[in-house]
């Protein structure tokens, strides 16, 4: 008996010490120098520089991580943010975040300003779909009225893992359907930062674009995946893959991208960036700009290669569109724009398979003006040229069928030096493909104008 009871008194002190070893109560952040925790293990980062192709700037080595912040889940849907915050800060300047567990919920914005730090996700790091709570406290940027869950920067930073990142989007699916100011929030922004390389990560379900990189240089996308989808009758919106935006020498490759807007986007100074090696599924295509839209900056997007693409089931495979020459405020679109300057030069689409697209070719410059006479009248300013569209094969859908593309230039000075060569698209009806070609040196086209 007395044995007995000496024991219950033993087991309820343990049950309230705090910190034992082994009990829930050890703390969610762990700093510690081996490379397992709770059974599972960390990984060697992977190595990572672009091939084939390469843009010709340095990218330079990131040092070897000296210690590891293990970040315990609380699990029960409580917020998780705080303790990956702590961990970026105990782990800053040379070390590990390890997120080993299989969910991590976020109800609290991530703005990550990193020093030599890996990011090492295995499990799904997910942010609540509180619209209300998002709106408040997302991260917003000026340009196009972007909002973002989190943000990263700093500088020589990795992530990789194999995880998910899960912006858990139907209710902003849902709710931009009933009201398109709907601020929703961009899965993840890189801002401010230099020299990153991220890899072998899943983006799913954003409710806007996947990644913005914003004033960011010398960064690696390699071997990662995006999708998304919708439960319900309302389709996703605005899902870019990348968007690029102020940012200097970036190299995206092979990855797999499964969404509905651009599979890349080049924002206004978008420059020495080499798209290669992807997979790109039921998007808008890989694109310049929108550029024009905001007559306070002059948009540059230059010195940009992409090559060795997979396209299929988009409205575009090689795309560059220029707002008109004054603002117009399209019917569903939130900002509307126009009346910009800037240019566009030395951009190459090479060696890119299509499988059912709309338009292989899609060049305008009455980029939200649905009044073309209006817009003939007053035409875009932003210049356009040395773009090369080269090696493109495949079929076209039965949108426009003949038409398999469209190269309308708001004024002749407007391009120049645009060649098209090796380009062979298939309508499904197997009748001879056109182009419609509107302001542009047909001399330097090596496909079929009316
Ligand atoms: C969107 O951005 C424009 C221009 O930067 C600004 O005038 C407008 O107020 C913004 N809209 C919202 C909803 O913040
Ligand atoms: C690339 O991603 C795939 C699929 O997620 C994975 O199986 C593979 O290990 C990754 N490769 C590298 C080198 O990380
Ligand atoms: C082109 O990309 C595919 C994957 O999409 C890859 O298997 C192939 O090796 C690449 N070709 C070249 C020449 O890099
Ligand atoms: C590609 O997109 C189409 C819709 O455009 C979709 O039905 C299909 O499942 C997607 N395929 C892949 C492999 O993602
Ligand atoms: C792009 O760069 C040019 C030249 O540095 C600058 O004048 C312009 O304001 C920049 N545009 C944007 C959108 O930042
Ligand atoms: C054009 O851009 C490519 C990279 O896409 C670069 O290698 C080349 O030097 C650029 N040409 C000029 C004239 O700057
Ligand atoms: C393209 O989309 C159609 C449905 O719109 C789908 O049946 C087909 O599988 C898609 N193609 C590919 C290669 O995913
Ligand atoms: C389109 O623009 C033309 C020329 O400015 C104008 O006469 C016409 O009324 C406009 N049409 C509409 C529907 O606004």
């Amino acid at each position: 008996m007395v044995a007995i009871n000496l024991l219950s008194v033993a087991l309820a002190t343990l049950a309230v010490a705090p910190r034992a070893f082994g009990s829930p109560l050890e703390p969610a952040v762990l700093e510690a120098r081996g490379r397992t925790h709770n059974g599972k293990e960390t990984t060697d980062r992977p190595v990572i520089f672009p091939y084939p192709l390469n843009t010709g700037k340095k990218f330079d080595e990131t040092p070897k991580t000296t210690k590891t912040c293990f970040v315990d889940a609380l699990g029960n849907g409580l917020d998780d943010g705080p303790n990956i915050l702590e961990a970026a800060k105990k782990c800053n300047n040379g070390g590990k975040i390890a997120l080993l567990d299989d969910l991590y919920t976020v109800r609290t914005p991530l703005d990550l300003k990193l020093n030599k730090v890996d990011i090492e996700l295995q499990g799904t790091l997910k942010f609540v779909d509180d619209i209300q709570f998002w709106e408040k406290n997302s991260f917003k940027y000026e340009f196009q009225n972007s909002s973002s869950f989190m943000q990263i920067g700093g500088k020589d930073v990795n992530i990789y893992g194999g995880g998910t990142i899960d912006g858990n989007s139907q209710k902003w699916i849902d709710a931009h359907a009933v009201n398109s100011w709907v601020w929703r929030p961009i899965l993840i922004t890189f801002y401010n930062l230099d020299n990153a390389y991220i890899s072998h990560i899943n983006f799913r379900y954003s409710p806007n674009w996947y990644i913005l990189v914003h004033t960011s240089k010398n960064m690696i996308f390699d071997n990662v995946s995006m999708a998304g989808g919708s439960s319900s009758a309302n389709a996703p919106a605005n899902t870019d893959g990348w968007d690029t935006y102020r940012s200097d020498n970036i190299v995206i490759q092979h990855s797999e991208i499964d969404n509905h807007d651009d599979c890349v986007s080049f924002k206004p100074n978008s420059t020495n960036i080499l798209v290669q090696s992807l997979d790109c599924n039921g998007s808008h295509g890989i694109s310049v700009g929108s550029l024009g839209q905001y007559p306070k900056y002059f948009d540059i997007v230059e010195n940009i290669y992409i090559f060795n693409i997979t396209m299929t089931n988009a409205t575009s495979a090689g795309r560059i569109k220029v707002w008109s020459g004054e603002y117009a405020k399209p019917p569903s679109w939130v900002e509307g724009g126009g009346g910009g300057h800037g240019r566009v030069n030395n951009v190459t689409w090479d060696a890119i398979r299509l499988k059912n697209i709309d338009y292989a070719i899609e060049i305008t410059q009455c980029y939200g003006q649905s009044n073309l006479t209006r817009c003939a009248e007053v035409p875009a300013t932003l210049k356009i040229s040395d773009v090369l569209f080269r090696g493109m094969y495949g079929t076209a859908s039965k949108k426009y069928d003949p038409k398999v593309g469209s190269l309308v230039c708001g004024g002749v000075e407007n391009c120049n030096n645009i060649y098209a060569r090796d380009i062979n698209i298939l309508p499904p009806s197997a009748k001879s493909p056109v182009f419609a070609c509107t302001n542009m040196n047909q001399a330097l086209l090596d496909i079929p104008c009316v």
